[in-house]
């Protein structure tokens, strides 16, 4: 398991064999009247792996534009995600099959599900997961989906499903300069699990902060770049979301330099800044 990706490492592997394109493109947030652009215009500037959820309410358009932009689907990566109120087994399976119909696709790369039950929410919280993650083999072994994962856990949420026959593949959480929760990234690595980071530049609320102008400057690169840089060169899985032509090209031309170690230690040390406040274990949904 390679926790620190350099300038040649585009992809990865997750541990059943299945490679991943190492930069998403998120898509939390962007319109359905913008899909169709955004994703063309990532799609020009090399993205192949692209990031949605049922919350998000635009799998159907997404499901759409890549039909219309008419890349070879196999060159594609696709993840979708599963809505809380649909954790159980039956309906995650139903909630799948839903995804698929909405998309308009014959599989997904990446199913996850999208936030752990809690011990704030639910009495019976790992009780709630497990049969969830039942349903997650399940599909899994349909051959509908080429990888299962779950996004948000915690090492709390993540132990049983350690002892289950699959295992979670991908853990997506909350990463970027300020918020860098390695007691989560420790554990995942120690046990293959690929991270991804949501929300790498801080949903931008971070690109402000003096370090990363300091060293964006030193590097000839932008704040952005030198986020989505750091991330992979922790061993991270970045999935910058943007509507911008200019910044989705930036954000995946960052194969061309590397960030040193001492520079690394300084993001790494940033105090907490640009957090979301949303911690998997005391959200109510
Ligand atoms: N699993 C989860 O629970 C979860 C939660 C949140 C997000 N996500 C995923 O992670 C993706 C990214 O997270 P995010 O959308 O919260 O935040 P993000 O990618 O950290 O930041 C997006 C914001 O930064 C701006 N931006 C993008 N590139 C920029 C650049 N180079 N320079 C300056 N500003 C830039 C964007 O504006 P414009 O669009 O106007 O350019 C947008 O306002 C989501 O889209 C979603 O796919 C997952």
């Amino acid at each position: 398991m390679v926790n620190q990706f350099n300038n040649d490492t585009k992809s990865v592997h997750l541990f059943s064999g299945v490679e991943i394109p190492c930069i998403g493109f998120g898509t939390s947030q962007i319109a359905n009247n913008q899909i169709e652009d955004a994703l063309l215009c990532a799609c020009r500037e090399g993205y192949r792996h692209i990031d949605t959820a049922d919350a998000y309410g635009n799998e159907e358009s997404i499901g759409k534009a890549i039909h219309s932009i008419g890349i070879p689907r196999e060159e594609l990566f696709i993840t979708s995600k599963l809505r809380n109120r649909y954790r159980g087994y039956k309906t995650t399976i139903e909630a799948f099959e839903r995804t698929l119909e909405r998309m308009e696709l014959d599989y997904l790369d990446l199913f996850l599900i999208h936030w752990p039950a809690n011990r704030k929410k639910f009495e019976n919280w790992d009780e709630i997961n497990q049969e969830t993650w039942k349903a997650m083999t399940e599909i899994y072994k349909s051959g509908k989906v080429r990888a299962i994962g779950v996004s948000n856990f915690l090492p709390k949420h993540l132990k049983s499903l350690m002892e289950t026959e699959i295992p979670p593949m991908v853990n997506q959480i909350e990463y970027h300069p300020g918020w860098r929760p390695t007691e989560i990234t420790d554990f995942c690595h120690g046990h293959n699990i690929i991270v991804e980071g949501w929300s790498p530049l801080g949903n931008g609320k971070v690109l402000h902060e003096p370090t990363l102008i300091d060293l964006a400057k030193k590097y000839g690169r932008t704040p952005g770049q030198i986020c989505i840089r750091w991330c992979l060169q922790n061993g991270v899985l970045p999935l910058p979301k943007s509507v911008t032509p200019s910044r989705i090209a930036e954000n995946i031309q960052v194969f061309d330099f590397e960030i040193s170690r001492e520079d690394m230690n300084r993001i790494n040390d940033l105090e907490v800044m640009g957090w979301s406040g949303l911690n998997p274990d005391e959200v109510e949904f």
